[in-house]
């Protein structure tokens, strides 16, 4: 059998219409795995589902910040044995501009949603046991940048989230685990800022460079640990927060 094999296996992967996501979502058909993809733009999530590898995926286009749409997209599945949580946005705010809107924002998409998702999985028993949960965080939560007040402390809290879970799903043989990459080649780190945001400028890449000597990381270097954490091979791993890029400081 092939190392990371993901024969058997459906897994749900959120935020697969983009980078990240999308990677994974291809992945894990690479290596045998069926897929149910989720994101908001129909278009992209559609160009994801003709790279897939395989027959039998699925696509389910919801948005995530609506509790009703959660519920249907959670309604649609068949059992599976992992989730990928990669939905989630960047907003960068220099703290003395942080307004209740900016909280709201980050904290809706980058915690709840993947905590309200993951009960509704639970409560609907539509994981199966030995399953696995994979929570994206970013290495700032542990070296933070100018501005990530409130995306570091998302990502922070959904860290926390992730080690409890894995502690009330341990009988279960379910695991949960964290990835935290560095910046990472994907539109996320490209997208055009809103008012009050900053600009992510050279100088800040460039200081961001010397800080992570690793250099910017690429969707496929997510998806590899991403395809570990689903696999069997990962079954003794749980609660762990997997750090990658930011190594070197
Ligand atoms: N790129 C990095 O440098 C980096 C580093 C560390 C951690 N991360 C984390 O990794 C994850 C994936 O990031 P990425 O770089 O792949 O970002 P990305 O390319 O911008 O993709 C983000 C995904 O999230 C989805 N999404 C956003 N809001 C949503 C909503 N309300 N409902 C449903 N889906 C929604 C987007 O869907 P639509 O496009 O269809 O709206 C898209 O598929 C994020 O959690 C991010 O914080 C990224």
């Amino acid at each position: 059998m092939a190392f990371c094999d993901l024969s058997g296996k459906t897994i749900i992967v959120t935020g697969a219409s983009s980078g990240i996501g999308r990677q994974a979502a291809i992945q894990i058909s690479k290596n045998g795995g069926n897929v149910i993809i989720s994101g908001r733009d129909k278009e992209r999530l559609s160009g994801t589902f003709e790279s897939l590898d395989g027959a039998d995926h699925k696509m389910i286009a919801a948005d995530l910040l609506n509790e009703d749409e959660i519920n249907d997209l959670v309604s649609g599945l068949p059992k599976i044995n992992g989730i990928v949580h990669c939905a989630g946005i960047v907003g960068p705010t220099p703290v003395k501009f942080i307004r209740k809107e900016n909280v709201n924002k980050l904290m809706r998409i980058n915690f709840e949603v993947p905590v309200l998702l993951t009960s509704r999985i639970l409560l609907m028993k539509k994981l199966l046991d030995n399953s696995s949960i994979v929570f994206m965080s970013t290495v700032a939560t542990k070296m933070p940048y100018f501005g990530g007040a409130l995306y570091n402390s998302s990502k922070s809290a959904i860290e926390s989230y992730s080690k409890t879970l894995a502690l009330e799903l341990v009988k279960k043989g379910i695991r949960s685990n964290c990835i935290s990459p560095g910046l990472v080649n994907t539109p996320l780190i490209k997208k055009p800022v809103t008012e009050g945001q900053m600009e992510l400028v050279d100088e800040s890449l460039g200081r961001y460079l010397k800080k992570y000597p690793m250099g910017i990381g690429e969707p496929e270097d997510v998806s590899n640990a991403i395809i570990f954490f689903l696999a069997d091979e990962s079954k003794w791993i749980s609660g762990t927060n997997l750090v990658m890029g930011g190594v070197l400081q």
